[in-house]
C-alpha cells in the first residue's frame, strides 16, 4: 500500500505540462505490417507491453492509428465525464456489422438511445430478481451432469449453463442441445473470423474462416427466426414479461416499433453478448477456487451458515459476501470484456495529449486491473481484498462495478469489468446476481480439482481461457 501511495503521489506516468498539449508517444512498429502481427497473436502480452511505455501510448495495427490508455481517470472522462465527446468507433461498428448491425451494443446517437430506454425495463431490478431461482435450477441440474461426467471442459460447460439459463430467462423458454450448438458454434466461428490471419485478406476474399462464419451465421438466423415465429404462434407477444415480448411489443415514443430485422439484431446481440461474458467469468472463477483450499474453505463455511442445506435464494445474496469477493476478484483478474473502444468524434485533448478523429482508444481493462499503482500484489487472487468493502449501490440504485475494501485512494476506474457510463453494460445486474447465485449453488453440490494447471488467457472476442479441465466430485 505504502509503494501504492508514493507512486500515486509522484503523479502520472509521462502526462505533459497543463497547456501544452502533444502527441501521444508512439509504439514503432515494423514497416507495413506495423504492431498487427503482435495483436493478432492474441495475447495479452502485446496490451501488457503497449503499457510499459506509458498511460497514453499510440501504435498502428491492422492499417488502423490505435491509442491505447491505461490511466483510470482518463477512462472515466472518456466512459462518464465527456461521453458524448467519444462514439464507439470504426473498429467496434465493423465487429457490429459482422454480427448485428442495429443490436443495442453497436449503435451511435439517437437510435442508440431509443433502443436503450426502450430495452431497459426488462433489466430493472425487479426483472432481474425473478430471475434468481431460474437460475440455481438450472445451475442445479448442470452440476449433477457435470459430476456425471467426472471432468469437464469448463469452457464449453458453463457455456451451455449461461446460454440455458440466458434464454431460460430473458426469453423464456428452453433450447434444446441443437439449437444451443448453433449459438456456441456462431459464436466460435465469430472468433475464428476476427482474429488470426482471417483478418490479414482483404472482405472480398473468401477463406475457410469466413465461409464458416457465414454459414453458421446463416444457421444463427433461421434460429432466431423460427423463435420469433414460435412466440407470435404461441401467446404471442405482451403475454409474457420477458426480453423477447419486449423486444416484439415495444413501440418508441413515435408509435412505432422494430422491424423484423431490427429485432433479429437486438435478439443475436443479446445471445452472444450475454452468454459468452458470464461462461467465460464462470470459468475462470471455478478454476481459480480450484487452485485455492484456504479460499474454498471460507466459501464453504459461508454457505452452510446462509444457505444451511438449502439453495441459495435472491434473499442470501446480501449475505454471500465472500461468494461476491470472489466473482469481483475473478473478473478483476481476468475481465472478460478485456479492452473498452472509443473514437473522438472530433480531434481532442485527453489527459494532454492531442487525439484525433480517426484513431481509435484502446481503454486497456485488463492492464489497468493488474497495474501495482492501483492494486496491492495485484497477480494474486485474494478475494478477501473485496470483504468489509461495504455498500454496492450508488444513489441512482444502480449497482456500482464494485468497490474493494483497500480501495482508500484507488480511482473508481481502477476496476470497470462492466464498463461505465450510459454505455456500461444493461446485463451487469444479471450477470452479477448470475455468477454469484451459480458459483454457491455448485459449491454446495461439487468439489473442483484442477486437471489444467495453467491458463493463458487470449485476447479474442472476449478473454479467451482456452481449454479448461477440472476434475469434478459430487460432495453429497
Ligand atoms: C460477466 C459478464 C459480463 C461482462 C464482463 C460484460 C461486460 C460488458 C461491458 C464492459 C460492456 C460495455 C462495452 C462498451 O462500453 O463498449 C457491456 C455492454 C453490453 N452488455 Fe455486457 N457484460 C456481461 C454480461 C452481459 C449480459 C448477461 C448481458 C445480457 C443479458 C449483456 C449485454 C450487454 C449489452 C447489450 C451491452 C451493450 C450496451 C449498450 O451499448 O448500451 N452483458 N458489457
Amino acid at each position: 500500500m505504502a509503494e501504492q501511495h508514493s507512486l500515486q503521489e509522484s503523479g502520472r506516468r509521462d502526462a505533459p505540462a497543463q497547456g501544452t498539449a502533444r502527441s501521444p508517444p508512439t509504439l514503432d512498429g515494423l514497416p507495413v505490417l506495423d504492431h498487427t502481427l503482435s495483436l493478432l497473436r492474441g495475447g495479452v502480452e502485446f496490451g501488457d507491453s503497449v503499457a510499459a511505455h506509458g498511460d497514453v501510448v499510440r501504435f498502428d495495427a491492422m492499417g488502423m492509428p490505435f491509442v491505447a490508455v491505461y490511466d483510470p481517470e482518463l477512462v472515466q472522462q472518456v466512459l462518464v465525464d465527456r461521453n458524448d465527446e467519444f462514439r464507439k468507433g470504426d473498429y467496434e461498428t465493423s465487429l457490429g456489422e459482422l454480427v448485428a448491425p442495429r443490436g443495442l451494443a453497436f449503435t451511435e446517437g439517437e437510435q442508440w438511445r431509443r433502443d436503450r430506454q426502450l430495452l431497459q425495463p426488462a433489466f430493472t431490478p425487479r426483472h432481474v430478481q425473478s430471475f434468481a431461482d431460474t437460475m440455481v435450477a438450472r445451475t442445479a441440474s448442470a452440476a449433477d451432469d457435470w459430476a456425471a461426467e467426472g471432468t469437464v471442459d469448463l469452457r464449453e460447460s458453463a457455456s451451455a449453463l449461461t446460454l440455458d439459463i440466458l434464454v431460460g430467462t430473458l426469453f423464456d423458454i428452453d433450447l434444446d442441445a441443437e439449437r444451443g450448438q448453433v449459438v456456441r458454434e456462431a459464436m466460435s466461428a465469430l472468433a475464428d473470423r476476427i482474429s488470426g490471419a482471417s483478418t490479414m485478406v482483404p472482405e472480398w476474399l473468401p477463406t475457410p474462416a469466413k465461409r464458416r462464419f457465414d454459414r453458421r451465421m446463416a444457421a444463427l438466423d433461421e434460429m432466431v427466426e423460427a423463435l420469433v415465429r414460435e412466440r407470435r404462434a404461441g401467446d404471442g407477444p405482451g403475454s409474457r414479461d420477458d426480453l423477447l415480448d419486449t423486444l416484439l411489443a415495444a413501440e418508441y415514443p413515435d408509435g412505432s416499433t422494430m422491424d423484423a430485422e431490427h429485432v433479429r439484431d437486438q435478439l443475436v446481440t443479446f445471445l452472444m453478448a450475454g452468454h459468452e461474458t458470464t461462461a467465460v467469468a464462470l470459468t475462470y472463477i471455478l478454476w481459480l477456487l480450484a487452485g485455492d483450499s484456504t479460499v474454498r474453505d471460507r466459501l464453504d463455511a459461508e454457505i452452510a451458515t446462509v444457505c444451511g442445506g438449502s439453495d441459495p435464494t435472491f434473499a442470501d445474496l446480501p449475505a454471500l459476501e465472500v461468494a461476491e469477493a470472489v466473482v469481483n476478484e475473478a473478473l478483476r483478474l481476468y475481465p472478460p470484456v478485456y479492452a473498452i473502444y472509443r473514437q473522438p468524434v472530433a480531434d481532442t485533448v485527453l489527459g494532454g495529449y492531442e487525439l484525433q478523429e480517426d484513431q481509435t482508444l484502446i481503454l486497456g481493462t485488463y492492464q489497468i486491473h493488474r497495474d501495482d499503482r492501483w492494486w496491492d500484489d495485484p497477480e494474486r487472487f485474494r478475494p478477501e481484498r473485496w470483504l468489509d468493502a461495504g455498500g454496492g449501490e450508488d444513489e441512482d440504485g444502480e449497482d456500482e462495478n464494485g468497490e474493494a475494501a483497500d480501495a482508500e485512494d484507488r480511482p473508481e476506474y481502477a476496476y470497470f469489468p462492466f464498463g461505465g457510463g450510459p454505455r456500461h453494460c444493461i446485463g451487469m445486474r444479471f450477470a452479477r446476481m448470475e455468477l454469484q447465485l451459480a458459483l454457491v449453488t455448485l459449491a454446495r453440490r461439487l468439489d473442483f480439482e484442477r486437471v489444467t494447471e495453467t491458463v493463458e488467457p487470449s485476447a479474442k472476442v472476449t478473454l479467451d481461457p482456452g481449454t479448461v479441465r477440472l476434475r469434478v466430485r459430487d460432495r453429497r
